[in-house]
């Protein structure tokens, strides 16, 4: 059964330019953008040139406006709790460094941790005497809902979860660990959905999570240099911005300042305005076209180049985890990730290497060095993987 109908998929890939020039199988890197959002963001940029910046955003201001309400009906959350913020690492750092740790104070994270969040909890953890601890996997490498239970007590105050991770096919169990959290009213719940927004419906309430990262350019397909992060009404005022901005504050006098009410709190003055509005646009498309069937498609997908992957002698995949996502990784016994990279780029298809320092926490224990990614989108072809999967076997039997 194929969720998208042929012509269907016919007119998805026309309106993506792209498709026309490349294999993408990197969309975990930066997706290819449709034909509407491209054309949004020139239009945008021709009015910056035409009439001046400042000019051009009032001008904007209902699509601006758009992206928020796009946003908020992507996450099932309120537009007032959604701050738009250039990539999702700094989303994130807007509210974790928001909240007030203090020593004793406990953090706990996963092997599936994104290399720049790590660091911040780190970071933080030096600063104000708070710990860090990483809840161990599951015999399936998924976050270990009992290891994580076990560990809840009323000193954790933020439990940092990758709903999708960066190296691998992995889902975490998000919703299953915000009902844990939940039991446990000091401790914020922070979802990193940089890889899940765009391919697998995300809907706050069921997850339970307080706080929320994405980005705009990857299964969004929006533009670079965008991302989005949604903070719970209720628990906004335990965050305050770390780097409070006239994008998100009033000087009311001398020695005050005064927070927005709304998420807005963490946004800045300065912003890369056109890439917000092609954002709103990216997640109109994603929304029109339809998260769940996007799911169900890029699942597809991910099964057959799995199941063809694995037909190829010497070649193994990486992925652990139940749930998949659209990223597919393995590993060449004669060839380097790197050369399976390089291949592929000369066959015109887009993938990309993941290597320890970008994944340690889930690398070290496996003793894995460094994978071929290649990430799945409901637009590419089963025509597409064929190629890809000759080019792998074509180096798998030298
Ligand atoms: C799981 C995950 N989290 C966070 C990030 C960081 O997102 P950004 O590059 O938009 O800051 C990435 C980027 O690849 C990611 O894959």
């Amino acid at each position: 059964m194929t969720t998208f109908r042929a012509d269907e998929l016919t007119r998805l890939r026309a309106d993506t330019p792209g498709c026309q020039h490349v294999i993408h199988l990197n969309h975990a890197g930066a997706s290819l953008m449709p034909a509407p959002v491209l054309e949004a963001i020139r239009s945008h940029l021709e009015s910056e040139a035409r009439m001046g910046g400042y000019e051009a955003e009032a001008d904007a201001a209902d699509q601006l406006d758009d992206t928020y309400a796009a946003v908020a009906e992507l996450l099932g959350g309120h537009r007032d709790e959604v701050a738009l913020v250039e990539n999702q690492t700094r989303a994130w750092d807007m509210a974790f460094y928001g909240v007030d740790l203090q020593p004793g104070d406990r953090v706990l994270t996963s092997h599936a941790e994104y290399s720049s969040q790590y660091f911040a909890l780190l970071d933080r953890a030096r600063r104000t005497g708070a710990t860090v601890e990483v809840i161990p996997d599951d015999v399936y490498g998924e976050l270990s809902l009992d290891a994580f239970a076990d560990a809840m007590d009323e000193h954790v105050r933020v439990v940092s979860v990758v709903h999708a991770p960066t190296f691998g096919g992995l889902v975490n169990p998000a919703a299953e660990a915000g009902a844990i959290v939940r039991e446990h009213p000091r401790a914020l719940y922070f979802l990193d959905a940089t890889q899940s927004a765009g391919q697998l419906p995300l809907d706050v309430e069921a997850i339970g999570c307080d706080v929320l990262a994405a980005t705009g350019r990857k299964f969004l397909r929006g533009p670079r240099g965008t991302g989005f992060l949604w903070v719970r009404r209720e628990r906004m005022d335990e965050i305050a911005p770390a780097f409070p901005d006239l994008g998100g504050a009033v000087w009311d006098s001398a020695d005050a300042y005064r927070l927005a009410p709304t998420a807005r709190r963490y946004e800045t003055w300065e912003t890369y305005v056109a890439g917000r509005v092609g954002l709103g646009v990216a997640v109109r498309y994603a929304l029109d076209v339809g998260v769940e069937r996007i799911a169900a498609r890029i699942g597809e997908l991910v099964r057959g180049l799995t199941e063809r992957l694995t037909s190829i002698e010497g070649v193994e995949i990486q992925d652990t985890g139940r749930a998949r996502s659209g990223i597919v990784t393995f590993t060449v016994v004669d060839a380097t990730p790197e050369e399976v990279k390089d291949a592929a780029r000369i066959a015109g298809i887009n993938v990309y290497t993941i290597d320890l320092p970008d994944a340690r926490l889930a690398f070290e224990p496996r003793g894995l060095p460094s994978v071929v990614r290649s990430s799945l989108h409901y637009f590419n072809t089963e025509e597409e993987l064929e190629r890809f999967g000759a080019v792998v076997a074509s180096l798998a039997h030298r």
